[in-house]
């Protein structure tokens, strides 16, 4: 089928440091990270501009700039029209799964995923995000270490074959932001997150970014983020979860309605109320591959 989408290659794709484009604005986006109602009307309202196509990705990602009343800010629009069938998601929904988990996200209080909006777009309706720039001087959030690891600060995710008989472990940093998208993507039930799926930001946040394959009704948790498995949830999650349950009998399943089904509102609900209920991270299922490979 024709999308008329931009071709990846051999000369419409880019790479994630290949942008010919405006890039981002470091007064607009303090601005608009400071506004995330101001954020929410550019991505919504504005004039979009397709600039290319992210290479790295597997449904058509582009680059676009957002123009309204003289603010300019980039942002990636991800069209239905480009959204590769999946077996176990419906067609064409990934882009409204992404609009709920940000609505999610941002029903938490914590900064974790950018502004993001269902709109009409160059290639039809499709999902539109706040490009998050990645800060190229933070530090490494995922490393492979001697498998009698981990050193301070680090936990483990998974023993791996590096080659010629050895083994590494694969670690993940002990960082409180990382935990906080671990609890999110418990909550959402995250299929995808890997490590090139969060991007550490120059204003020391971490955002996670990808959400198309989340709140399917069956269990389907696959991440990095497993270095707390079975650990009680720090305090403060688990006011978050409360909050989160009481908005999903409440305003917050009123925002999701449009994005899912019946059904997964209330795997989601149940979720939820499992989490609170045990009060502990969550751990990986024995019957689903809990682990994204390659891991980046
Ligand atoms: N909001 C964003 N800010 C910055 N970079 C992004 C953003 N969304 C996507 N990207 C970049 O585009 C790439 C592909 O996007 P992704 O959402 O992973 O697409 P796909 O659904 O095809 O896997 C990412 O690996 C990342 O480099
Ligand atoms: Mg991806």
């Amino acid at each position: 089928m024709d999308t008329g989408l931009p071709e990846t290659e051999p000369d419409g794709g880019l790479g994630p440091d290949d942008r010919e484009v405006p890039g981002t604005d470091p007064a607009t986006s303090a601005a608009l990270a400071a506004d995330t109602a101001a954020a929410l009307a550019l991505l919504r309202d504005g004039e979009l501009t397709v600039h290319g196509r992210l290479t790295d990705a597997s449904n058509a990602v582009l680059y676009c700039t957002a123009t309204l009343d003289g603010l300019t800010a980039p942002c990636v629009y991800k069209p239905v029209a480009g959204e590769r069938p999946l077996w176990d998601f419906p067609d064409g929904t990934l882009a409204g799964r992404e609009v709920a988990a940000y609505e999610l996200a941002a029903a938490t209080g914590w900064t974790l995923i950018p502004p993001t909006v269902l709109r009409e777009g160059p290639h039809g309706p499709g999902m539109v995000q706040l490009w998050v720039e990645p800060d190229p001087d933070a530090p490494e959030l995922l490393a492979l270490q001697d498998p009698t690891g981990p050193d301070d600060g680090w936990l483990p995710i998974v023993r791996a074959d590096v080659g010629g008989g050895r083994t590494a472990l694969l670690v993940h940093r002990d960082d409180p932001g990382l935990r906080r998208l671990a609890v999110l993507d418990a909550v959402l039930n995250n299929a995808d997150r890997k490590g090139g799926h969060w991007i550490p930001a120059a204003d020391g946040r971490i955002y996670g970014i990808d959400h198309g394959v989340t709140f399917n009704a069956a269990d389907k948790l696959r991440t990095l983020l497993w270095g707390w498995a079975d650990t009680p949830l720090p305090p403060d999650a688990l006011d978050v979860l409360h909050r989160l349950a009481a908005d999903l009998d409440g305003p917050l399943a009123a925002r999701l309605a449009p994005h899912l089904t019946p059904a997964e509102l209330d795997a989601l609900r149940a979720r939820t109320g499992r989490l609170i209920a045990t009060g502990r991270h969550p751990l990986p299922s024995a019957d689903w591959p809990s682990i994204p490979w390659p891991p980046v």
